[in-house]
């Protein structure tokens, strides 16, 4: 729920599922997430009071929190047992169908076209799974999923095998798994038998690597910029970038910065 200017991250994702066709959210949340489902929910006694104020922006954006074509379930994980597991809880609800996972702190802005919605273009001429990857700084490769892959096509990759936060010595390469997958149904297959692994967690990355042995898997390259909200840093500079993009605040913003910026270096 942590807000980048004026929308909690969960919404970005949504928007981003959105915007890829999906149009069922499967919430997995945890022990005090409820907030989560009190934010997608309809507010009838705001959009009331909107309407009879005649305050008709405020309402169009109340509105659009949730477009309508769009179900929400929401799911609780009782025990935080790892990302596989949160995967594997969504099960009876997914059956056997393809589906997209987004880690919401991963905030991707891909420009013309979010990274979901990449993903989803590779997906329907290459129907396989496809995992969502950049390049990292290798020092960084025990933070990941970790791929070896060969290349297909331009940012497209054949995955040869994944690892899950492999030390920087012992990566098989920089690439590195993002917050974003298409998957195959196979995946619950797999993450039933898939034990503790990297963190004592069941891991979606071991899964994958199970999965491997079946079908092939992709990995995209995506087009834009990841922020890693779940950082501080990272959290920082996508509240900062967002708000220079905001369409309300671009500009005033911008002078502040700018005035910010020589009041430090004055004092320097
Ligand atoms: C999870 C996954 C990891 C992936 C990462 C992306 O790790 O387990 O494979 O690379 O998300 O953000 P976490 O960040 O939850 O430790």
């Amino acid at each position: 729920m942590l807000p980048v200017v004026d929308k909690p991250l969960i919404q970005y994702a949504v928007e981003e599922a959105v915007e890829a066709g999906m149009d069922q959210m499967i919430f997995i949340t945890g022990r005090s997430k409820r907030a989560i489902a009190d934010h997608f929910d309809k507010a009838f006694e705001l959009e009331h009071e909107l309407e009879a104020k005649g305050k008709e922006e405020l309402l169009r954006i109340v509105r659009s929190i949730v477009p309508d074509h769009v179900s929400c379930i929401y799911l609780r994980q009782a025990e935080a047992l790892g990302l596989g597991h949160a995967v594997l809880c969504a099960l009876p609800v997914v059956g056997n169908e393809p589906f997209a996972v987004i880690l919401a702190d991963d905030l991707i802005d891909g420009g013309k076209q979010s990274c979901l919605a990449q993903m989803v273009q590779v997906y329907e001429y290459q129907g396989r799974s496809v995992l969502g990857v950049e390049r990292v700084p290798q020092e960084e490769t025990n933070k990941y999923g970790v791929v070896k892959a060969s290349k297909l096509e331009d940012n497209v990759y054949k995955v040869e095998s994944i690892v899950e936060k492999p030390a920087p010595d012992k990566a098989p390469s920089n690439l590195a798994v993002v917050g974003r997958y298409i998957l195959t149904p196979r995946i619950f297959d797999k993450l039933q038998s898939t034990q503790k692994g990297a963190g004592g967690e069941i891991q979606l990355t071991d899964a994958i690597a199970a999965l491997l042995k079946d079908e092939q898997v992709l990995a995209y390259e995506f087009q834009g910029k990841r922020y890693d909200c779940g950082s501080k840093i990272g959290y920082l500079e996508a509240t900062v970038e967002y708000a220079l993009k905001h369409e309300e605040l671009s500009d005033e913003f911008r002078t502040y910065l700018h005035k910010l910026v020589g009041e430090w270096g004055a004092a320097k």
